[in-house]
C-alpha cells in the first residue's frame, strides 16, 4: 500500500500533510520556499514507502503533534525510523536554525530549538507534496532565516473575520515559515475584541448596519449586538486564547494591535467623554479619562496575548479636535509641548511606560516618531522606508512594511481582470523585489532590523475568498524576502517555486491568484511611444504636484506611457487643476492630439470633467480645435483609463491642454500628450 493512502494520512490531508502529486519528480531541495540559505546535493534518492516512521530524541509535545498530523507515525525505536528528528543539536546553532540531511535511507532533522525542527519538517513536507510524495533527492540542506519577523497582516476590523480563517491562514503561514501574525483588531469600521471593562465595545462597536465599507462610510453608525442585519463580530477572550494557542504551535507570535489616539472613532462613538468634543473622533490626550480607558483595555488585552510586543497603532490621527480642545491645552501647558504631534508623543510615551511595566515593549506605525519616539519604541515602517531608516538610526528597532512593496491590497494583476480594489498595482514580482537591508544608509546598525511584513488592509476586501487571493501568493514572496539571504534571491527561479506553492495551497481549498495566468503590467507602459511631441518642450501653466512629478518637466513629452498605478513615476500628478502647453518649436502639421487620464475613487484620483485642446502659432493667443467631455461616473469604483483625445486637422506651433477637475476637485493623473 503506498504510504499516502494509509487512512491516517488520508484524514490528515484536511490538515497541512503531504499529498499524492501528479508530479512524477522527486522532491528535493530546490523547490523549497522560502529558498534555503545552503543547499548541497546529494547522489540518489530517498524513498518514503517502508522509511516512513519518525523517532524524536525529546518528545516535545508541538512536535510530537505536528509530526502525527502530518500522517506520519512516530516510533519508539530509533533504529526502526526512517526520519530522525534531534533537537538540542549542538551542530545547529539559532533559534530557528536547522539542518535536514537526506540520505537513501534515512532522513535526518537536527535542530537546537523545537522551532528549527519544526521548519526543518516544513521543508520535509514542501519537498514530498512538491514532488510525487514519495521520493526525495538526497541532499543536506542547512538553514536560518535572514530575519527574525517574517510577518503578515490581518484588517480584521474593516471586514471582521472568524477565528477559522485566521487559523487556515496559519497553516499557510507556518508551511512558509512566517512567524508573526498582526491582528489589527480595532479601527473605525469596527472594534473586535471582547473587552470586560468596556462592554459597549464589543456589545455596539462592533457591529455596523452596512455591510460595504464605503456604504458605511456615509453613516459611520454602529448598532447593538444581535439588531436584526447587524454585520460584523468580536473575537471573545477564548477565541482569541485558542488562536493564540493554535499559533504557538506553529511558532506564530500573535501581535494585537489596539489603535490610538486616531482610528478610534468606534471608540468615542460610543464612550463620547473620550473624544475632545464628544463626536466620533481621535481619543482626546488632554483627559485622564482616555488613559484610564487605555491602561483598562491594554490589560484585558495583556492577559490573553503573551506576545512580546503590542501594536499601538499610531498612524494617521487627524488631531484636528486637539487644537480647540481645553483639556488638550491644558495638558499642553502643564507638559511643555509645543504642538500637536508633540502631544501624540506624549501620549505614545504614556502608553509605552505602561507597556514597559508589565513587562511588554510597543510597536508603532512610524507615525509615532513624529513629535519624538518613545524610548523603546519599535517602529513598522509603511510610509516607505524613510521613517524606519530614521528610527534605526535613533537606535530604535524596525519592521519594514513600505507600501509601495508590502500592501497588498492594491492589484496584483491588470485591474480589469482583479476584483474592485483600493487601487495601486503591486504584482508578484513587485513584492518580491524588496530586499530591505539594500536601502539602508552606510553607518546604520542592521541589528535593528528586524524583519518584514505583508499587510492586507481590508476596506475593499469584504469575503475570506477575496483575502485569501490578495494574500497568496504574494504573502510567498515577503515570507523569502524574510527568510532568504538577499543575494541568494532571483526571481526567475522564484517564480516557478511560487507557481508549485501556489498548486498545493490551491489543492488545499485556499483561493489562490491565478499566478500561471498573469496578464502583468499596462501594455502601453511597457514600449516608447513615438509622437511629434517627444522631446518637446513642456510649459506648465499650473505646475504639477510635487509628490508626483513623474521624470519632471520632460515627464508628459518623453515617448513613456504609465502603468497600472499612479505611484510607478510614470503618471504626473495635478491636484487639482491642469493646464500645460507643449511648445513643438515650429509651426507643425497636426492630425491628432490626446491625453489618457486614470480614475481611483479609492485614491482620490479622478476622469476630468473635460479637456479642452487648443492651439496657438504664437503662445499667447490660443483657439480651441476641441473639448473632449468625460463620460465616466466618479462614483465608479473600478480603476479605469480614458484618453481624452481628437481629431484636429491644423497647423500650430504650441498646443494647450486644459483638464477641468472633476465634481470633487481631487487628483488627475495623466502620463503623456501624445501628438500626432
Ligand atoms: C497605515 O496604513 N495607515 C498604517
Ligand atoms: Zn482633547
Amino acid at each position: 500500500m503506498k504510504h499516502f493512502l494509509c487512512l491516517a494520512a488520508m484524514i490528515a490531508v484536511a490538515l497541512f500533510s503531504p499529498f499524492t502529486s501528479d508530479a512524477s519528480e522527486a522532491g528535493g531541495p530546490s523547490m523549497l520556499v522560502p529558498r534555503p540559505n545552503e543547499i548541497v546535493i546529494g547522489k540518489g534518492l530517498f524513498t518514503l514507502e517502508g522509511h516512513d516512521d519518525v523517532w524524536l530524541n525529546q518528545k516535545d509535545p508541538d512536535l510530537v503533534k505536528t509530526v502525527s498530523e502530518s500522517g506520519f507515525r512516530l516510533c519508539e525505536r530509533r533504529k526502526d525510523a526512517g526520519v530522525e528528528i534531534r533537537l538540542g543539536s549542538d551542530k545547529v546553532h539559532g533559534a530557528e536554525a536547522y539542518s535536514l540531511t537526506i540520505n537513501r535511507n534515512k532522513v535526518v532533522i537536527e535542530a537546537e530549538n523545537p522551532a528549527g525542527a519544526f521548519y526543518a519538517w516544513q521543508s520535509l513536507l514542501q519537498m514530498l507534496r512538491f514532488g510525487n510524495g514519495e521520493q526525495l533527492q538526497c541532499c543536506t540542506v542547512t538553514d536560518s532565516p535572514q530575519f527574525g519577523w517574517r510577518g503578515m497582516h490581518f484588517d480584521v476590523s474593516r471586514h471582521f473575520r472568524s477565528k477559522e480563517f485566521i487559523m487556515k491562514q496559519m497553516d499557510a503561514m507556518a508551511f512558509f515559515k512566517m512567524n508573526k501574525a498582526h491582528l489589527h483588531l480595532t479601527d473605525a469600521a469596527g472594534w473586535r475584541l471582547q473587552i470586560d471593562s468596556y462592554p459597549r465595545l464589543s456589545g455596539l462597536a462592533a457591529w455596523r448596519p452596512q455591510t460595504r465599507w464605503t456604504d458605511w462610510t456615509l453613516s459611520q453608525s454602529y448598532c447593538e449586538e444581535g439588531t436584526a442585519g447587524a454585520y460584523g463580530g468580536y473575537y471573545t477572550k477564548e477565541d482569541i486564547r485558542e488562536i493564540v494557542e493554535y499559533a504557538r504551535q506553529r511558532h506564530i507570535e500573535v501581535i494585537p494591535e489596539i489603535e490610538m489616539p486616531g482610528h478610534s472613532e468606534e471608540v468615542t462613538a460610543v464612550y463620547p467623554e473620550l473624544s475632545c468634543d464628544g463626536r466620533p473622533s481621535d481619543l482626546c490626550p488632554g483627559n485622564e479619562k482616555t488613559f484610564e480607558f487605555i491602561e483598562a483595555v491594554l490589560t484585558e488585552v495583556m492577559e490573553i496575548f503573551p506576545s512580546e510586543y503590542i501594536h499601538i497603532g499610531g498612524d494617521e490621527a487627524g488631531k484636528a479636535g486637539w487644537k480647540t480642545c481645553p483639556l488638550c491645552h491644558r495638558r499642553m501647558e502643564e507638559a511643555g509641548l509645543k504642538d500637536v504631534d508633540e502631544l501624540q508623543s506624549y501620549l505614545i510615551h504614556r502608553v509605552e511606560a505602561f507597556v514597559n511595566s508589565r513587562g511588554r515593549k510597543i510597536i508603532g506605525w512610524d507615525e509615532i516618531l513624529g513629535g519624538g519616539l518613545a524610548p523603546n519604541a519599535t517602529v513598522m515602517s509603511w510610509r516607505g522606508t524613510e521613517g524606519g531608516i530614521q528610527a534605526m538610526q535613533e537606535g530604535h528597532d524596525v519592521i519594514m512594511a513600505p507600501g509601495g512593496y508590502c500592501y497588498l491590497d492594491h492589484c496584483q494583476d491588470a485591474p480589469f481582470r482583479e476584483p474592485l480594489s483600493i487601487g495601486g498595482y503591486i504584482p508578484l514580482e513587485t513584492v518580491y523585489s524588496y530586499n530591505p537591508a539594500d536601502v539602508l544608509p552606510d553607518g546604520v546598525d542592521t541589528s535593528h532590523l528586524l524583519g518584514v511584513q505583508a499587510c492586507l488592509w481590508a476596506e475593499y476586501i469584504p469575503t475570506d475568498g477575496h483575502c485569501e487571493y490578495m494574500y497568496w501568493p504574494r504573502a510567498i514572496a515577503l515570507a523569502e524576502t524574510g527568510w532568504t539571504s538577499a543575494g541568494l534571491k532571483d526571481y526567475n527561479d522564484f517564480h516557478s517555486r511560487a507557481l508549485a506553492a501556489n498548486s498545493c495551497l490551491k489543492e488545499q481549498g485556499y483561493n489562490v491568484f491565478d499566478l500561471a495566468n498573469e496578464y502583468g503590467e499596462r501594455k502601453e507602459s511597457l514600449s516608447v511611444l513615438e509622437h511629434l511631441g517627444v522631446g518637446k518642450k513642456v510649459i506648465y501653466n499650473i505646475p504639477a504636484n510635487e509628490k508626483y512629478l513623474s521624470s519632471g518637466e520632460t515627464a508628459l513629452t518623453d515617448g513613456i506611457l504609465g502603468g497600472w498605478t499612479y505611484g510607478d513615476r510614470k503618471w504626473q500628478g495635478f491636484h487639482p487643476d491642469f493646464d500645460v502647453i507643449v511648445d513643438l518649436g515650429e509651426t507643425t502639421a497636426i492630425h491628432y492630439v490626446g491625453a489618457t487620464f486614470m480614475q481611483s475613487k479609492g485614491a482620490w484620483v479622478y476622469m476630468p470633467d473635460h479637456v479642452e485642446i487648443s492651439v496657438s502659432d504664437d503662445g499667447l493667443n490660443f483657439r480651441s480645435v476641441a473639448l473632449v467631455p468625460n463620460d465616466i461616473s466618479p462614483d465608479n469604483e473600478a480603476l479605469l483609463f480614458k484618453t481624452f483625445g481628437s481629431v484636429c486637422d491644423c497647423s500650430a506651433r504650441f498646443v494647450r491642454l486644459v483638464a477641468a477637475p472633476g465634481p470633487l476637485k481631487e487628483w488627475l493623473f495623466t502620463d503623456e500628450i501624445v501628438i500626432n
